[in-house]
C-alpha cells in the first residue's frame, strides 16, 4: 500500500499583535488553525468554518479578512491583528471595548473578537457613521446571542465620543 507522503510545512514569520512570530504550516493549513494552534491564540475562534459567520475574523495589513478562508502561508511577511491588538499597553480595554460592555453588545463573548475587529476597521474607514451603515457592517457577522443592539449602540457612541475629541 501506498503511504501518503507528509506535506512539508512551512516557516511562516509574521507581525502578530505587533510582535515578530514564526511558526511551521503545511501549505493548506488555514490561517486560524495556525494562530490558535501553532501560535496558541485561542482568541481566534471558529464557527461556520466556510466564510459565513464572520466569528474568525482577523484583520490583515489592517483590514479585516476570514482567517477560515485564508491559507496561513498567505499571512507570511504580512501584519495580523487579533483582538488582543485592542486594548491598552497597560492591559485597559479600549473605548470600544468598554462600550460593548456598556450597552450589553455581547453576551456568550464568541463572536465578540470577530465583530470588535471588523467594527474597529469599519470606524477608521468612517468616522461618523450612520445607525444603517452600522447595520450593514453588522450584518457580515452572525451572534447567536444576537446582541446586536447593544453592539450598534456602542459602535456609534464609539464614533461620536471620537468625533468630538477630535474635533478643535
Ligand atoms: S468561522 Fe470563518 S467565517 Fe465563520
Ligand atoms: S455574544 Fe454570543 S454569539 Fe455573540
Amino acid at each position: 500500500m501506498l503511504e501518503l507522503k507528509k506535506e512539508q510545512r512551512h516557516l511562516i514569520a509574521m507581525t502578530l499583535d505587533g510582535q515578530q512570530v514564526r511558526g511551521l504550516a503545511e501549505p493548506r493549513m488555514l490561517l486560524s488553525d495556525f494562530l490558535s494552534q501553532e501560535l496558541g491564540r485561542p482568541e481566534v475562534h471558529v464557527g461556520c468554518e466556510h466564510g459565513v459567520c464572520g466569528t474568525c475574523t482577523v484583520l490583515l495589513d489592517g483590514r479585516p479578512a476570514r482567517s477560515c478562508l485564508t491559507f496561513a502561508v498567505q499571512a507570511a511577511g504580512r501584519r495580523v491583528d487579533t483582538v488582543r491588538s485592542l486594548a491598552h499597553e497597560d492591559g485597559k480595554l479600549s473605548d470600544l471595548q468598554n462600550a460593548f460592555r456598556k450597552h450589553h453588545g455581547l453576551q456568550c463573548g464568541y463572536c465578540t473578537p470577530g465583530i470588535l475587529l471588523s467594527a474597529e476597521a469599519f470606524l477608521s474607514q468612517n468616522a461618523t457613521p450612520s445607525e444603517q451603515e452600522v447595520r450593514e457592517m453588522l450584518s457580515g457577522h452572525i451572534c447567536r446571542c444576537t446582541c446586536y443592539v447593544g453592539m450598534v449602540d456602542a459602535i456609534h457612541e464609539t464614533a461620536k465620543k471620537r468625533a468630538s475629541a477630535a474635533a478643535p
